[in-house]
């Protein structure tokens, strides 16, 4: 059998044609193309076509996928009373891990299997999650669910039917940018839960729903939301040193730093960076990048660690006007396009998930009749938590 790797940590699960992330350069190509000449030229629509076709498109075809997304933006208002019904607590990934699922019942492709079918999928979930996002923000916050605007863009779309406001030229294309730059990123965690959901031939919903499960933790897509946190923690350029030390002391990690894969910086930080700078600069807020600036220096002196996505990303969305909570479901409105290229990809060649584990307990025991098990330790009382998301950060 094959050796154990802890973390799965660098093992080839399976072939791609996607996405090439080089760590050891710190480069980041879709089908081929870098990241960065995508962000510089491209749109989160145009980014999906590649993804999803393996191509650029042509205009025809870019015109034909922004359609087919604007016209899956009508959002089943049997779905929205779901949303309403959530409780004011429900966290909004919660909220659309729910609604993802909800999505397949009002659906009429879901019961079929095919290419074409599971294309509607994509486009249906790709128009949706940001609208779904949207609207329960909205309905938390006591405001009208804004009518999507077929002149508006996926990106810019989104940030009006949050705000009710149309976004300025500034925020929407740097928005729009955010949205390239996390479309995908080969076999990460969440990737790969929809990817192994997939290979059991479960649907696309089913997939896309593991993924989001998995894009919550804070080792993960949720990593955004406690940058912020600990932005606001920090407060000031002058408490960075010593919040840093602590933290490093403590044995916690600073959110937003180190990768799996990169070695070297993480391609899309760079860009996130001069994105959080340019908006920063132009809100006249440039506190958030200072203070971010201020840590990428300071983290990189103590413990030679480079920020990831999920850094700059923070400081941005928070000038762009997107609610703290609201940062890791930013995320899946870009990832679903990669996870559907995923899903599709693995239907395409499929084969059955299913790794080994190593057995370490105990072997040959004999079975002891419960009354003569002897005296052991009782377990702790069985009670709800007052917060079950204290200590995640020391994972
Ligand atoms: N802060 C402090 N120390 C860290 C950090 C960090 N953010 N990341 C890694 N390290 C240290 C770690 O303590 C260990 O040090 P030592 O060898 O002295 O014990 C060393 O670096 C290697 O860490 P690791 O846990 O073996 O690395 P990993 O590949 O398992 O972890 C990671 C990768 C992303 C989970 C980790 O870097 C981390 O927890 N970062 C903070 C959370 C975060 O920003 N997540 C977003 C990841 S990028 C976007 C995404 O994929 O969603």
């Amino acid at each position: 059998m094959a050796k154990f790797v802890a973390g799965l940590e660098d093992v080839i699960a399976l072939e791609s044609s996607i996405c090439l992330v080089d760590g050891t350069h710190g480069k980041l190509y879709y089908r081929g193309y870098s990241i960065e000449e995508l962000a510089a030229h491209s749109t989160f629509e145009e980014t999906a076509y590649l993804l999803w076709f393996g191509e650029l498109p042509t205009s025809f075809q870019l015109k034909d996928v922004e359609d087919s997304l604007l016209d899956n933006r009508e959002f089943p208002g049997e779905v929205l009373d779901i949303i309403r019904d959530f409780p004011p607590t429900a966290t909004p990934m919660e909220v659309l891990r729910t609604v993802v699922s909800a999505l397949s019942s009002f659906d009429r492709n879901a019961c079929y299997f095919s290419r074409e079918a599971d294309l509607c999928k994509t486009m249906r979930l790709t128009a949706q999650i940001p609208v779904a996002v949207a609207a329960h923000h909205r309905i938390r916050s006591g405001l009208p669910v804004m009518t999507p605007r077929a002149e508006l863009g996926h990106a810019a779309n989104f940030l009006y039917m949050l705000q009710g406001i149309e976004p300025d030229a500034v925020s929407a294309r740097a928005f729009d940018v955010a949205l390239v730059l996390h479309a995908d990123h080969e076999l990460n965690a969440s990737t790969f839960a929809a990817r192994v959901s997939a290979g059991t031939l479960a649907d696309m919903y089913s997939s896309i729903t593991s993924a989001i499960g998995t894009l919550a933790g804070p080792l993960h897509g949720g990593a955004n939301q406690q940058v912020m946190q600990m932005l606001e923690e920090i407060g000031d350029m002058a408490r960075v040193e010593e919040y840093v030390d602590r933290t490093l002391k403590e044995k916690k990690r600073v959110m937003g730093f180190g990768h799996r894969v990169y070695d070297t910086t993480d391609p899309r930080a760079e860009v996130l960076r001069q994105l959080s700078q340019e908006v920063g600069a132009s809100k006249g807020d440039l506190r958030w990048f200072e203070i971010s600036e201020k840590i990428r220096e300071t983290v990189w002196r103590k413990k030679q660690l480079y920020p990831n996505v999920d850094f700059y990303s923070a400081s941005l969305y928070h000038v762009l006007g997107i609610p703290h909570d609201l940062f890791t479901p930013v995320f899946a409105i870009s990832r679903i396009a990669g996870w559907t290229a995923h899903v599709l990809e693995q239907y395409a060649n499929n084969r059955l998930i299913r790794p080994r584990a190593e057995y370490v307990g105990p072997r040959n025991r004999q079975y002891v009749p419960i009354d003569d098990r002897g005296e052991y330790p009782v377990l702790p009382e069985l009670r709800d938590q007052e917060s079950p998301q204290e200590g995640t950060q020391t994972q």
